[in-house]
């Protein structure tokens, strides 16, 4: 196993780590504000090309779609790299370590195998993944979409956020759309990451290996009814998309637990939103998860068919528009097994109901994950956690494998 340099002063995780903890963190939530092309992720970026840059990379390269790599050792050209990352990116007021672990513990296991005066047999790249979490524009996975294929270029440019904004706008551009010389460069993909739960601190281990992502999506539930005076308005007159809407999260949540399924709508916009007056629109953003794809359809199908009887009966009415969907991913599998050997026996494997950038590319290249233990189990929110020392086991554990993929002799 390689080890740690040795240097005065903190740990090398603890030094890189303290230079981007502030970015973009909201003082009063204590939870990051880090959007997809947005202030905080562009000077995460510029911080991610000085360091990469300083640690030997001889290309940064931007792909258009937002994504930015750091290719080191043979030019990428030649194919069948090692790509390690993930994303810079957070939802609003989430935690710090969901993507930008990942990134920092890439940089952290290129400079490891560096210092030990390994050469690379094949290219090496780390990439920092543009709006994964999907917090601005809606799409999940925007820039590891684009990149692949799965999301037309220009259905993504027009894609608005909260203030308005387009994809296109944010860029500066129509995003590039599919990359294909670019993508069949990849020869592997590893994303390590947060644990978004407590299996691991269940299994008092600092790491595991994922096996596998749960299908998933994002439906947008648009009820409308009619505008009108809450003091004067009859009860039984009233057509109040609200009605609609509190008795749909109620049943999501139902239909979700009844077939061991996940069911959240965490997502509201109310119009006109004063307290004098019945609604005229509600929209909520159903997000679903199921351990196979029919059961998530099922589960969909049933929120709808309640939330439409539902609507009859207040007078409203349902639109239901799927944002994306995510397909079942099993993590390529003698990458798992290799991966067991490396660690050594007893890593555990687990399957998660997260999204990753690791998703979009397993349906292109051989690609697996490594999690690192998080104390609270919670994500997506300022509690989630990490100590300095199980994230240095997750980047020793990374530059193992990463010497098991790509360092010569
Ligand atoms: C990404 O974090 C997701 O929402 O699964
Ligand atoms: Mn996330
Ligand atoms: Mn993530």
């Amino acid at each position: 196993m390689l080890s740690d340099s040795v240097v005065e002063g903190p740990p090398p995780f603890t030094r890189l780590w303290a230079e981007i903890v502030g970015v973009g963190r909201d003082a009063g939530s204590g939870g990051y504000l880090r959007y997809g092309f947005g202030g905080a992720v562009r000077e995460l970026e510029r911080w991610f090309r000085g360091v990469a840059t300083a640690d030997g990379a001889h290309t940064v390269e931007a792909d258009g779609n937002g994504n930015l790599f750091a290719w080191y050792g043979p030019p990428p050209e030649r194919g069948d790299a090692v790509l390690l990352g993930s994303h810079f990116d957070s939802v609003p007021h989430g935690g710090g370590y969901d993507g930008p672990l990942g990134i920092v513990s890439a940089l952290l296991a290129v400079r490891m195998l560096r210092e030990s005066g390994r050469e690379f047999r094949r290219p090496v790249g780390v990439v920092a993944f543009a709006e994964e979490e999907g917090s601005r524009f809606g799409v999940p996975c925007l820039g590891s979409r684009l990149l692949s294929g799965a999301l037309d270029p220009d259905r993504a440019a027009g894609l608005v956020d909260r203030d308005g904004t387009t994809l296109a706008e944010a860029m500066g551009r129509r995003p590039a759309g599919a990359r294909p010389e670019l993508l069949s460069r990849i020869g592997v993909f590893v994303e390590l990451h947060i644990e978004q739960g407590r299996a691991l601190v269940d299994l008092a281990a600092p790491v595991g290996i994922a096996s596998g992502i749960w299908p998933h999506g994002r439906w947008l539930l648009d009820f409308a009814g009619e505008a009108n005076h809450a003091g004067t308005t009859r009860m039984a007159d009233r057509r109040d998309p609200m009605l609609t809407y509190a008795f749909t999260v109620l049943a999501a949540n139902k239909e979700a637990r009844l077939r061991g399924a996940h069911a959240t709508i965490g997502r509201v916009e109310v119009e006109p939103n004063a307290t004098n007056a019945i609604p005229a629109r509600v929209r909520g953003w159903l997000d679903a998860r199921a351990a196979d794809a029919a059961t998530l359809e099922a589960l969909v199908e049933a929120v709808r068919a309640k939330a439409a009887d539902r609507a009859v009966r207040d007078g409203t009415t349902l639109d239901l528009v799927r944002e994306s969907l995510s397909p079942p991913v099993e993590f390529d599998g003698g990458l798992v097994t290799a991966f067991r050997r490396v660690l050594a026996d007893g890593v555990p494997v687990l399957p998660t109901a997260a999204g990753h950038d690791a998703g979009i590319l397993a349906a292109h290249v051989p690609t697996a994950m490594l999690f690192v233990r998080n104390p609270t189990g919670v994500s997506h929110s300022p509690a989630e956690s990490a100590s300095d020392d199980d994230c240095a086991e997750g980047v020793r554990r990374l530059a193992d494998l990463l010497t098991e993929l790509a360092a010569a002799g």
